[in-house]
């Protein structure tokens, strides 16, 4: 079988240099935790063999290269979603590629809206765990054992454990709970969103979860944050759009850029 991810390290192995660095995946509106990168290099994913070209409003789709808090780390700025072509392994050739240059953490983000009414727009919360509503895997057709992936403890307590340290440090509330992942693009109904809560979700978005099935596939320690841009369909009469996603996204993400830095920094305390 051709190796899919060959050209991609190829091309990123000199940039990135040797293993350790951390990667993070920015979600709708929360690019802008890549201004305050230094040493910056940043590749267009169109240049990146096998990358996906997400074509969604609110996402750059680039890779950043660099350094903050003094970390060696790799953004993906922008992500393809499962609703974009129906392919839930959309992400796979960028997260083999981490794995591959070395990369052993990934802080996935995402904009979310709440199911719970104490988490409110603006507001960050550290996913726990998830719930996968779609029925799609990003590892169906795979045909080795690799593909039976563990996802208990998929949110690394080590990481949240790191990750909620850094909040209280950085003065930044964080609310935790379990991220719902719909298939989208249509946001929910009020009656689904009753569903979800019922069935213990806290949080409800259309991305994240095949990155992280993918991420534990191939090693990958993951944390997930989600920066709240709404209350979910129907509560309070909410009516969420993608508008309104990108604009909280773009203050939440000022909020999130300083978790993360917090979080860097403290990486080497023990
Ligand atoms: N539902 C699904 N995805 C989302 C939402 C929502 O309410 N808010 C941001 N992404």
């Amino acid at each position: 079988m051709p190796d899919r991810c060959a050209d991609a390290i190829a091309l990123l192995q000199p940039k990135v240099g040797g293993p350790g660095s951390i990667a993070v995946i920015l979600g709708t509106g929360l690019g802008g935790v890549a201004d305050a990168v230094t040493d910056a290099v940043a590749i267009p994913y169109a240049d990146i063999p096998g990358f996906p070209r997400s074509a969604v409003s609110g996402h750059a789709g680039r890779l950043v290269i660099g350094r903050l808090e003094g970390r060696r780390v790799i953004l993906l700025q922008g992500r393809s979603h499962y609703y974009e072509t129906g392919d839930a392994g959309a992400m796979r050739t960028p997260i083999e590629t981490l794995s591959r240059l070395g990369v052993s953490t990934i802080v996935i983000t995402n904009a979310a809206g709440a199911i719970r009414k104490d988490a409110q727009p603006g507001n960050l919360a550290l996913i726990s765990d998830h719930i996968n509503l779609t029925g799609a895997n990003p590892l169906i057709g795979d045909t080795d054992d690799g593909r039976f992936v563990s996802m208990t403890d998929a949110y690394s307590p080590r990481l949240r454990a790191r990750i909620k340290r850094a909040a209280t440090q950085a003065g930044v509330k964080l609310h935790e709970g379990v991220y719902c992942w719909v298939s989208g693009p249509s946001f929910e109904t009020p009656a689904e969103i009753r569903m979800m809560r019922t069935l213990g979700a806290d949080l409800v978005g259309m991305s994240t979860v095949p990155e992280v099935i993918l991420a534990r596939r191939f090693g990958i320690d993951v944390a997930g944050i989600s920066v709240v841009t709404n209350l979910a369909a129907g509560m309070e009469g909410a009516s969420p759009s993608h508008g309104e996603t990108k604009t909280v996204a773009s203050t939440g993400g000022i909020v999130l850029k300083r978790l993360l830095l917090a979080f860097l920094k403290g990486l080497d305390d023990v």
